[in-house]
């Protein structure tokens, strides 16, 4: 599953982005919609599931374990749920490839089951921290062996039971976050979890959306095990971490006028909105609604100049996705962006902070990578060829950026796009990106 360096992109030079067109949905509800309706009794109905590989990943997972599953079909998915006690022991190892979200929200999801399971990844997922969801699913009792360095395959045995716990999260994680809330489906008492910035709330809606009381506070959540989960009919919104590329190709491309139909506007998701907009991006929220549960609107973004600016801290939790996109924005922005308490950056599937850096020199921009993040000094770009690391978001990073590039941007290793973007080059293409893909 993905990682295999079997793709690269070509962009030609400049152009501009215009048209209507609506992203896939997104991706961190997608992976919630599996996990919630598998554990609901009755059935969940799914429209707009991404039918990416992380998502896909997430889905397998739970047919190994017994849950009948019918499509994706055109984004429609028919989780027959088995209720909280209802998974049965997978024959072998869950593998959860790229995804990062698959394995911790699994991690704690599975730790108060009574059969035990094994968690692989691809060789990225292989190298990212699960000391953060293992030491506190221990303290509540969860019996789970990382590798010494505190990486996966994250090996899960039985437990006597689960007991809640009061818990503060030292980095601000929805992963996090998530996997100790669904943990505390199964343990005694009430689980707590305080986080130091908000950070993307779907667990604790979507919950609440299958019938499950959570208490939220802002900062916030706690639940009491023991309660019962209701299947129910879900629309998950396009992915506004996915409509970022267009966010900000559409703000760098002289000429651009481009529609995003139907974007989840979550507050906790909507950091790249307010990042480029302190920048002078021109991006028309049209038509706000409500759809299962999440807000959603339609984006209408034109060209603009953008200037640089030192990205507030408190929109980092809520941009987290977004930042190869926005550095692209920064390198195309009169004057200099600075960026700081953002070293989560380089545990993500790259470390996108020195795989930005090392792409955005290559192209000629002056860049700072530092701990916790990045000083870009907008100017003038080149093209040239670049590795994406393995890394989706930074292969579409770097696509985009050829929207102002004086020459060709050839970008290695683009198969990963499918974890998140599938359909990612065609989309772009019909909008108006000179991108074409070759497979060796
Ligand atoms: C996600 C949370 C974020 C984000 C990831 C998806 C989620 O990770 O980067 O792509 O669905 O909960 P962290 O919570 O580790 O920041």
């Amino acid at each position: 599953m993905g990682g295999a360096p079997d793709l690269s992109f070509s962009i030609q030079p400049g152009g501009s982005l215009n048209g209507t067109l609506q992203v896939p949905g997104d991706k961190s509800i997608s992976h919630r919609s599996i996990m919630l309706g598998a554990l609901a009794e009755g059935e969940t109905r799914i429209r707009g599931f991404l039918e990416g590989e992380d998502a896909l990943a997430t889905l397998a997972a739970f047919r190994r374990m017994g849950v009948r599953i019918e499509g994706p079909d055109g984004g429609r998915v028919l989780v027959n749920g088995v209720g909280l006690h209802g998974l049965r022991e997978p024959g072998g190892p869950l593998d959860m490839g790229n995804s990062g979200t698959s394995m911790r929200l699994l991690c704690g999801l599975l730790a108060g089951q009574g059969f035990p399971v094994t968690l692989v990844g691809d060789a990225s997922l292989s190298r990212r921290p699960m000391r953060r969801v293992t030491e506190p699913l221990a303290r509540m009792g969860a019996l789970i062996e990382a590798s010494p360095d505190g990486t996966a395959p994250l090996h899960i045995r039985p437990t006597a039971g689960l007991k809640g716990i009061d818990y503060a999260l030292p980095v601000a994680s929805a992963q996090v976050k998530s996997s100790l809330l669904l943990a505390g489906l199964y343990a005694a008492g009430e689980t707590c979890v305080s986080e130091p910035a908000p950070t993307r709330d779907h667990t604790e809606r979507m919950l609440r959306g299958f019938g499950y009381e959570v208490r939220t506070s802002p900062g916030r959540a706690c639940l009491t095990g023991g309660g019962r989960l209701i299947g129910c009919d879900l629309d998950v919104p396009g992915d506004i971490s996915s409509a970022a590329f267009f966010l900000v190709g559409a703000s760098i491309a002289p000429g651009s006028d481009l529609t995003l139909t139907q974007v989840g506007m979550n507050p906790t998701r909507v950091g790249v909105i307010n990042i480029l907009r302190a920048m002078g991006a021109d991006i028309e929220v049209m038509n706000p609604r409500e759809a299962g549960g999440e807000p959603v609107a339609d984006l209408r973004v034109r060209s603009a100049e953008l200037h640089g600016i030192r990205i507030p801290e408190d929109q980092v939790p809520l941009a987290i996705d977004e930042f190869p996109a926005l550095f692209v924005a920064a390198a195309c922005a009169q004057g200099e962006t600075l960026l700081t308490g953002a070293e989560e950056l380089r545990v993500k599937e790259s470390d996108r902070i020195q795989v930005m850096a090392d792409g955005l020199s290559a192209l000629g921009v002056e860049v700072e990578p530092r701990p916790d993040g990045i000083r870009i000094q907008g100017g003038p770009m080149g093209g040239g060829h670049l590795d994406s690391r393995g890394d989706h978001r930074i292969a579409m990073s770097f696509a985009i950026a050829a929207l102002r590039a004086q020459a060709p941007i050839g970008i290695a290793d683009c198969a990963n796009v499918n974890t998140s973007f599938p359909g990612f080059a065609a989309l772009a293409r019909g909008v108006g990106l000179g991108i074409s893909e070759q497979h060796p």
